[in-house]
């Protein structure tokens, strides 16, 4: 086990990730439980994260001396660096020499931590993010990496085996540091790089099942991977103490609902609640405009639905979701604090307060790569686990200018053709996201020798890492052509497509 010290950095999960992709278990603790989580888990090495904290505060947040004192391998990141010189007698210096963004160290000294990567008098990409840096060491360190905003950028004691960068090795920036953390973990730890997903699972079955007991869990299933994935992982923990409700809300793709409710109860034998809400959801949407009335109709009606029919099977103890880790920091930038809402999400939040229920969790710490070789592991259809996301609040935002169930109807249909279009061309996998919207807006046309006035379809596709910058696909346009010609003799009630090459930013992903 690596034991990964969290002093609040944004990036601490990808610490995490990376790690287990060099094969081996991870635990990330706040700083506040450190002392404990070392005595609990007896770490084969630490990892010190970084902070938005600086050292020369007061208060400034330490790593408990009996991990210093333990004999263990310390890696300190950025922040975790700067407190381990502190705290070792060095010395640490505020606020002047603030460095962001890419800039380049050159390896001073060869080291078990550079093993096989990099070697003595070379210079590398690295991603820096400080406000302090390190200005003297504190006895038994060398540096052994320099850059110019950085003369400390990394320092090795190697007898004790402590070492620090100045440098995030988790982020993709610093293109070798996945290869870094490996040295550290493997090389100068020791540790065998046997773990699997496998592992994961069995683990995580463990602690769900310690967890709920004898319990009665639901599971709101929305059809996506997340919410699979964690139902399939539920029940292989806790057989039928888990019910799902699938709350559908008529706001999905073609064919959609059918496929979720057979692959659950067929398939996997689990129990689930099909509820049909289409009528109630968009009632209450018709003639509406604006798109976070939308959302939100669409979130309350989501808890109404889905609390009414928790009671019907007499309620449960617990509620599972599949949060992943990208959930948890967005859902902090979108509830509130100084950041703007760009969007309401209605997945995360607002349920388990009003339900009164404990959370299960199980896909919390993972990213979405991550839930699908889990997905895999679980023995999900490849081509569900592959899914490209899709949205909580489904078509009703793909429909600027409100929607009606006709206009469901028309998208759902382009929809489809589109996406058999991309799957054919095999671009699927490709795309991180491809969907066609309907526009409020009507063009003329001629087909057959007669005048039409039918609607534009806007086709959206793009690349991206996580969904928080994209850019457009770049279709080749007889691929364009072509999808639009069958999307227009084949759809009654759209005449015009079009194609969107916004990315994000300016643009988001969805229309709304
Ligand atoms: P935007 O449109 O903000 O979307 O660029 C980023 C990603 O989030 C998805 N999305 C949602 N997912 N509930 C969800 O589960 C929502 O309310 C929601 N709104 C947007 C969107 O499809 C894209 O993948």
């Amino acid at each position: 086990t690596v034991l990964i010290v969290d002093f609040g950095s944004q990036v601490t999960q990808l610490i995490a990730r990376r790690i287990r992709e060099a094969g081996v278990y991870s635990e990330i603790v706040p700083f506040q439980s450190a002392a404990e989580g070392f005595r609990r888990l007896s770490p084969k090495a630490v990892i010190l994260s970084g902070s938005p904290a600086s050292v020369t505060d007061t208060d400034a947040p330490t790593a408990p001396m009996e991990i210093l004192e333990a004999g263990v391998p310390v890696l300190g990141i950025c922040y975790g660096q700067q407190t381990m010189c502190a705290q070792l007698g060095g010395n640490i210096e505020g606020g002047l020499h603030r460095e962001f963004g890419r800039s380049f160290m050159e390896v001073k000294k060869a080291s078990p931590l550079f093993e096989g990567i990099w070697a003595e008098g070379t210079r590398h990409q690295v991603w820096m993010s400080h406000g302090d840096r390190v200005t003297a060491l504190p006895e038994g360190f060398e540096i052994i990496g320099q850059s110019s905003g950085a003369p400390f950028a990394a320092i090795a004691d190697e007898a004790r085996r402590f070492y620090g960068v100045q440098f995030h090795p988790e982020v993709v920036h610093t293109p070798d540091g996945a290869r870094l953390l490996s040295n550290f973990v493997h090389r100068i730890a020791g540790l065998s790089g046997d773990w699997t997903m496998a592992a994961f699972r069995e683990q995580a079955v463990e602690e769900i099942r310690a967890k709920v007991g004898d319990g009665k869990v639901i599971c709101g299933l929305s059809g996506g991977v997340d919410s699979s994935v964690a139902a399939v992982l539920i029940h292989e923990a806790i057989g039928d103490q888990l019910t799902c409700i699938f709350v559908d809300h008529g706001l999905l793709r073609m064919n959609e609902a059918d496929e979720v409710v057979a692959m659950f109860r067929d398939h996997y034998n689990i129990p689930l609640v099909h509820v049909q809400a289409q009528d109630t959801f968009i009632d209450a949407l018709e003639g509406e405009m604006d798109p976070e009335v939308k959302r939100k109709t669409i979130g309350r009606l989501f808890i109404e639905t889905f609390e009414a029919e928790a009671k019907k099977i007499g309620g449960a103890d617990f509620l599972a979701q599949g949060t992943l880790y990208p959930d948890v920091i967005e859902s902090v930038s979108f509830t509130g604090g100084p950041s703007v809402t760009i969007k309401s999400h209605h997945n995360v939040g607002g349920l388990p307060e009003r339900m009164n229920m404990q959370l299960v969790e199980p896909l919390r710490e993972l990213f979405k790569d991550e839930v699908r070789l889990l997905g895999h592991e679980l023995g999900l259809p490849a081509h569900f686990v592959g899914r490209q996301p899709f949205p909580g609040p489904g078509l009703a935002i793909r429909c600027p200018g409100g929607v009606t169930r006709e206009k469901l109807d028309i998208l759902r249909q382009a929809d489809a053709i589109y996406l058999d279009e991309i799957r054919k061309a095999g671009l699927y996998d490709a795309i991180w996201q491809a969907f066609a919207v309907l526009l409020p807006v009507q063009t003329v046309g001629v087909m057959g020798d007669g005048r039409t006035y039918e609607f534009v379809c806007a086709l959206r596709a793009v690349t991206s890492v996580d969904g928080m910058t994209a850019d457009f696909y770049h279709y080749d346009m007889d691929f364009l052509g072509n999808t639009a010609t069958r999307i227009i003799n084949e759809v009654r009630g759209i005449n015009r497509v079009v194609y969107d090459v916004t990315s994000k930013p300016p643009g988001t992903i969805e229309w709304e």
